[in-house]
């Protein structure tokens, strides 16, 4: 099954940044991986790519995915026991969380206000804030309104925010005042590596590379769906591009604590 994957070169070069801290792998929650075969194929390219640790963070997004932090936590229980029963041969990256991408639209509040929002430390405990380390993102499509109070108010609460994929929100570019206002404001940015290999668009790419030149980029993660973008995960791990970025350029990725808060 998915013979497709081994065709492409394949190099560690993701192996300086140790952990993924965002993927789509628990089965069957989101628009993420469709069956337990699919994340073990997916995680296997992964470990071929240098992970050597993954971090699953589901979509929690009304009314799209409506899920539940219980719920949640105990399907990635059952995962890992299925994962360990049928990995076989495998060598796969170990799964040392599940926390989620949480998108600040309507839903969001709800989210906040029931203590639903799973969060990583890092390692070092006096780094970061009381609550730990959001994953936010917006909406792809439209900027809603009051964006920043959000995110002020999540600060305020004892969060540390992390914004997903800033480079694909297609009202922000690389000169955007909120995106200055926000690293003025110690919110950290995660770019997404197939945005670095022009996975989803020329303009993506674009400002990808620009907001690390920035500065303004604390991690890099994979945003992993499916045996498709584990395809082009291979794919960017042999990017000239890509890999001198790795060597010149230190993320926080490896400093993210084992566990969830
Ligand atoms: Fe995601």
């Amino acid at each position: 099954m998915f013979d497709f994957l081994k065709k492409n070169k394949t190099l560690p070069t993701f192996a300086p940044l140790v952990t993924d801290m965002h993927c789509h792998l628990l089965p069957l929650v989101d628009d993420g991986s469709k069956s337990l075969e699919e994340s073990l194929e997916v995680m296997a390219t992964m470990k071929q790519c240098g992970f050597e640790e993954i971090r699953l963070t589901p979509h929690f997004n009304y009314p799209r995915f409506p899920n539940k932090a219980d719920d949640i936590k105990e399907r990635y229980k059952n995962f890992c026991s299925e994962v360990e029963a049928n990995k076989g041969e495998r060598q796969i990256p170990r799964m040392t969380s599940v926390t989620g991408e949480f998108q600040v639209g309507d839903g969001f509040a709800e989210y906040m206000e029931s203590g639903q929002l799973l969060t990583y430390r890092f390692s070092d405990p006096k780094r970061g804030s009381e609550k730990g380390l959001l994953l936010i993102e917006f909406s792809l499509h439209q900027k809603r309104m009051g964006l920043e109070d959000t995110v002020f108010k999540l600060q305020m609460e004892g969060y540390d925010v992390i914004l997903a994929h800033p480079e694909r929100y297609p009202y922000f570019d690389s000169r955007d005042k909120l995106l200055e206002q926000f690293k003025e404001q110690g919110v950290y940015f995660q770019i997404n590596i197939l945005s670095l290999d022009g996975f989803y668009s020329d303009a993506a790419q674009k400002k990808a590379f620009e907001y690390i030149e920035n500065g303004w980029v604390e991690f890099l993660g994979t945003d992993m769906h499916n045996v498709m973008y584990a395809q082009a995960l291979r794919h960017a791990s042999a990017n000239k591009k890509i890999i001198k970025l790795l060597e010149k350029n230190e993320f926080e990725n490896r400093h993210l604590a084992v566990g969830q808060y």
